[in-house]
């Protein structure tokens, strides 16, 4: 038995035990309960931010087919396919463009040319509706009667050319003073690499990608893995690892990622694909270690709850578990998928009898109100508080919900190939002393 290399030993016991890693008979959300959080979505998405993820949401959810993360070959449809407008599914996505864009003007106190979508203190913000105003250009809604097309041209001209940069060319997350913020890989790459696709620009693809390579020079910890929130800047940085930002650059460079890959630069960009794919999973190698036996990150991932001012938080925890979905649908990455699969099943889990699969209501869950809004949350307005009714954090268990779908309708890859890595610490443990017990 001493033949046997460490190596062995080791895949024959991972093999073994991730066997009972996954959550057996998890507890999952229903159609119904999916609408009631959509529903509280609706509601709650006013900022510009909030506005640009619902609309993403309601493609990976309800408009597969316009959504990155299919396998759809950009341009999309130009004519709505006919399952989609029958039902409409598209009009509470193509009500947002259609309200950013006829208000734009007058928001902006009739600027002409350059100019965000909304006027906001952040410059990114703005940019994250830049994608659904694309496709309501090319889809052609409101008959000519809405210049779509220039209210995207002016999003994207206003950050190229309006808003300030670092000297090695990132743009400024904030309109008064430059400054990088996580949360600007899901905001500006995702439409900048969309925009290229649409309008066949290679180098606003290549842009894309160098933001994201720009903003993890800066924000990502080398010890950590883990990128910071808000660095430069004379006022209102944050050094901590904020977990949802770290769930923004991850959803940011998987959106990206799949911008390239569905569209005619898929055989290019080889290596700018390869990169992206390995920083979706540095941010998940170094997060998921943190994760807790609650299954839910905390507001800072690597301090405790009881550390002052951190808090358990759903909505990152929601978000970082659909990246891990899309990232083993994308990418094989699979080591992730025990700590998404037993997340997911925290937060959908009734604390009394599992409910019936026609439900829409919420009675007695542990993180949802009775109303079905996530619980606990950071407050979305106030990065360092726990908040509640969070818009951001009902598209992120939507988003969760979309991937996860997708991910068992692909097989469910992956789920019993990876284990946790504590256990495996365990494992190991255990196995080097049976080995030495065998051994003397
Ligand atoms: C949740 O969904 C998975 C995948 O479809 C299924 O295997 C599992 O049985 C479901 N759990 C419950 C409690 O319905
Ligand atoms: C998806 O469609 C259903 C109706 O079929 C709707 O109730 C729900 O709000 C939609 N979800 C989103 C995120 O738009
Ligand atoms: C657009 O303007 C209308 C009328 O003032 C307002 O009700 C609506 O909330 C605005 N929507 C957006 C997205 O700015
Ligand atoms: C528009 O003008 C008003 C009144 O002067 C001002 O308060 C507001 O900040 C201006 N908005 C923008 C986007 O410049
Ligand atoms: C807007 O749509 C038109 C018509 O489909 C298309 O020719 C044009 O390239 C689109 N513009 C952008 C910026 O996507
Ligand atoms: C690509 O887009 C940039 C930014 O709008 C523009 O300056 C450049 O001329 C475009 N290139 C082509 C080939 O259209
Ligand atoms: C679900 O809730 C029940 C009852 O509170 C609890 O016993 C169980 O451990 C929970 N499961 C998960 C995955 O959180
Ligand atoms: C609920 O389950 C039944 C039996 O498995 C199935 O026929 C029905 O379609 C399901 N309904 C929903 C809303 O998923």
């Amino acid at each position: 038995m001493s033949k046997r290399s460490a190596g062995w030993w080791r895949s024959m016991l991972l093999t073994t035990l991730g066997f009972f890693s996954t959550v057996a008979g998890a507890q999952n959300l229903t159609d119904g309960q999916i609408n009631t959080v959509s529903a509280r979505l609706e509601e709650a998405a006013l900022q510009s931010w909030e506005l640009g993820t619902r609309s993403q949401t309601i493609l990976e959810l309800n408009a597969t087919a316009y959504s990155v993360f299919s396998n759809t070959f950009l341009p999309p449809p130009e004519v709505i396919p006919s399952e989609l407008a029958d039902d409409n599914a598209m009009a509470p996505f193509f009500s947002i463009a259609r309200q950013i864009v006829s208000n734009r003007t007058r928001l902006n106190n009739n600027t002409v040319g350059p100019q965000p979508l909304m006027p906001d203190g952040s410059a990114a913000d703005p940019a994250s509706n830049g994608v659904c105003v694309l496709i309501a250009n090319w889809t052609g809604q409101d008959a000519g009667e809405l210049d779509y097309e220039g209210a995207a041209r002016d999003q994207l001209d206003y950050l190229l050319t309006r808003v300030p940069k670092t000297g090695d060319g990132a743009i400024s997350h904030r309109v008064s003073q430059v400054q990088l913020w996580n949360d600007f890989v899901y905001m500006v790459p995702p439409f900048l690499a969309y925009y290229g696709v649409m309008t066949r620009n290679r180098t606003l693809v290549a842009e894309s990608y160098n933001q994201i390579k720009l903003y993890r020079n800066y924000l990502r910890d080398d010890r950590q893995g883990m990128w910071q929130h808000i660095l430069l800047g004379s006022s209102g940085n944050d050094p901590g690892f904020w977990s949802t930002g770290n769930g923004w650059a991850a959803a940011g460079m998987l959106r990206v990622l799949a911008t390239i890959r569905q569209s005619e630069y898929a055989n290019t960009f080889r290596n700018e694909q390869r990169d992206l794919g390995n920083w979706v999973r540095e941010i998940h190698s170094s997060i998921y270690r943190h994760l807790d036996e609650t299954n839910v990150f905390t507001n800072y991932a690597d301090q405790p709850p009881t550390a002052s001012g951190n808090f358990y938080d759903a909505a990152s925890t929601a978000l970082l578990a659909a990246t891990v979905y899309r990232a083993a649908l994308m990418l094989e990455q699979y080591t992730y998928l025990p700590y998404a699969e037993r997340s997911r099943s925290t937060l959908s889990n009734s604390t009394s009898s599992p409910p019936s699969n026609e439900t829409s209501t919420f009675d007695s869950y542990e993180h949802f109100t009775s109303d079905g809004w996530l619980r606990p949350v950071v407050n979305p307005h106030s990065y360092g508080q726990e908040g509640s009714e969070s818009a951001e954090g009902q598209a992120f268990v939507v988003q969760m919900h979309a991937a996860w779908r997708e991910w068992v309708q692909d097989g469910s890859k992956g789920a019993n190939t990876a284990i946790n890595v504590r256990s495996e610490k365990l494992i190991m443990g255990l196995a080097l002393g049976a080995v030495l017990g065998l051994v003397l």
